[in-house]
C-alpha cells in the first residue's frame, strides 16, 4: 500500500522519521539517557582489536559511515569491505574478532558467503538486518534488527537510515565499553540521536526546492557528487540512488580526491552535488567548489544555514538543512539525495520502484 504517495519510494522516504524513532526506541534509552544493547552480548567491545564489516551497495555505503564513528567514538579500527570482494580475498582475521553484516534483506547472496566466511575463520558475527527471519539473520550469533518495516522500493531508502541509526548506538555503546566517551559524551551523542526524527522531519520540507531543481538535472548526462569524512560514504550514496533510479551516469568522489582525476571531467554541463555540512572539515570542501565553480561546473550545494552563509563561491542552488551536531548528518543528508534522485526519475518518466535490470534482493553471486 503506497498510501498517498505516487511510490512506494516517495513512501518510504516520508516514513523515515517514523521508522527512525522505531529504531532508536529499541537502541536508546531515553531516561538514563544512554545507549541500550542486549545484556547478554556474545562479544566483548573491551576485548576487540579491530571490527570487520561486510555489505553490499546502499549497506555497504552504511558500514562506511560506521567505520568514522567506530574509529572516532570507540577508536576501534574497522575494516570495511565490499562483501563480493571480501569473500574471494580470504582476509586472514584474527580469532575471536567481530564482524558485521548489513543486510536489508538477509538474503543478499554475497554478504551471506562473507559471513560464513568469518564464521569459518572463528569470527562472532553480528548482523544488522531489517528482515528477522532472514538466512543472514538466522545464521548470525547476533542480530541487531533495523526497524526499518517492508521496504519494498528497490532503492534503499529507509533501510539505510534505519541502519545508521543502529550503527551509531553500537559505535556509542563501543565507545562507552571502551572508556573512550565518558558518561556525560555518551549523553550529548544520546541527545543528538533522538533528535534525528524531528531533524529528518524538518529535512523533508526542502522537498518542492528538490522537485523544482530535479527539472534541470534530469537534463544531464552526467552528475558528479563530492564530500568530505562521513559525507563521502553519502556522496557514494547519492550518485548510487540517482544511476539506479533515473539511469543517469553518476559518481561520487572523496572531495579530496577531485584534483587526482575528477576534476578533468568539470565544465559548464557537469552538475556538481557538494554534500557540506558546517563542520570541521568544511573550509576544504570549499576550497575544493573553488575550483569546480572555477571551471564554470554548476555547483548544488547541501548545507545548513552556516554554511550557506560561509560558502564563498558561486552555487546554481543551495539546499539548506537545518542544523545539528555533526554526528548525525549522515542521517539527515541521506534525505535530500534520496529527494533528488527520485523527483530526477520521475521526471525522466523511468520505473521508479523496480528499475530496469535490478532485484530488490539480490540471491545470486
Ligand atoms: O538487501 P541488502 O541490503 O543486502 O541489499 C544490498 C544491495 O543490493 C542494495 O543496497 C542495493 O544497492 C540497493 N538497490 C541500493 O539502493
Amino acid at each position: 500500500d503506497k498510501g498517498n504517495h505516487r511510490h512506494f519510494m516517495a513512501k518510504e522516504i516520508h516514513e523515515q522519521p517514523e521508522v527512525v524513532g522505531h529504531t532508536l526506541a529499541r537502541y536508546i534509552d531515553f531516561t538514563g539517557e544512554t545507549t541500550k544493547l542486549p545484556e547478554d552480548l556474545p562479544f566483548d567491545w573491551t576485548k576487540l582489536s579491530r571490527v570487520v564489516i561486510c555489505a553490499c551497495g546502499t549497506a555497504y555505503l552504511a558500514g562506511l559511515v560506521a567505520k568514522y564513528w567506530f574509529e572516532r567514538y570507540a577508536r576501534l579500527p574497522v575494516d570495511i569491505d565490499i562483501a563480493s570482494e571480501f569473500r574471494y580475498r580470504e582476509m586472514p582475521l584474527d580469532k575471536g574478532g567481530l564482524a558485521i553484516m548489513i543486510s536489508q534483506s538477509g538474503e543478499t547472496a554475497d554478504t551471506l558467503a562473507a559471513l560464513r566466511y568469518c564464521k569459518g575463520e572463528g569470527q562472532t558475527v553480528a548482523s544488522v538486518v531489517n528482515v528477522p527471519e532472514s538466512t543472514i539473520a538466522r545464521e548470525s550469533h547476533v542480530v541487531f534488527p533495523t526497524v526499518a518495516g517492508p521496504e519494498i522500493g528497490v532503492a534503499s531508502t529507509k533501510a539505510f537510515t534505519c541502519q545508521l541509526t543502529v550503527l551509531a548506538c553500537l559505535a556509542l555503546a563501543a565507545g562507552r565499553a571502551r572508556g573512550v566517551l565518558s558518561p556525560d559524551d555518551e549523553k550529548t551523542l544520546v541527545h543528538a540521536l533522538a533528535e534525528v526524527p524531528r531533524l529528518m522531519a524538518a529535512a523533508l520540507r526542502v522537498e518542492p526546492q528538490i522537485e523544482a531543481l530535479a527539472k534541470t538535472l534530469a537534463k544531464a548526462p552526467d552528475a558528479l557528487y563530492l564530500g568530505r569524512g562521513t559525507s563521502y560514504p553519502l556522496a557514494l550514496e547519492g550518485a548510487l540512488k540517482l544511476k539506479e533510479i533515473s539511469y543517469i551516469h553518476a559518481e561520487g568522489y572523496a572531495a579530496g580526491e577531485l584534483k587526482h582525476g575528477p576534476i578533468a571531467l568539470i565544465d559548464e554541463t557537469m552538475p556538481v552535488i557538494v554534500i557540506a555540512p558546517h563542520d570541521q572539515i568544511f573550509d576544504k570542501t570549499v576550497s575544493n567548489m573553488q575550483e569546480v565553480a572555477a571551471r564554470g561546473g554548476r555547483i548544488i550545494l547541501i548545507t545548513d544555514a552556516k554554511g550557506a552563509e560561509a560558502a564563498t563561491v558561486d552555487a546554481a542552488e543551495t539546499i539548506v538543512m537545518p542544523s545539528m551536531p555533526a554526528t548525525v548528518t549522515p542521517l539527515v543528508y541521506a534525505l535530500p539525495i534520496q529527494l533528488l534522485a527520485y523527483h530526477t526519475a520521475v521526471f525522466m518518466g523511468t520505473d521508479v520502484d523496480q528499475p530496469r535490470n535490478l532485484a530488490k534482493s539480490v540471491t545470486v553471486e
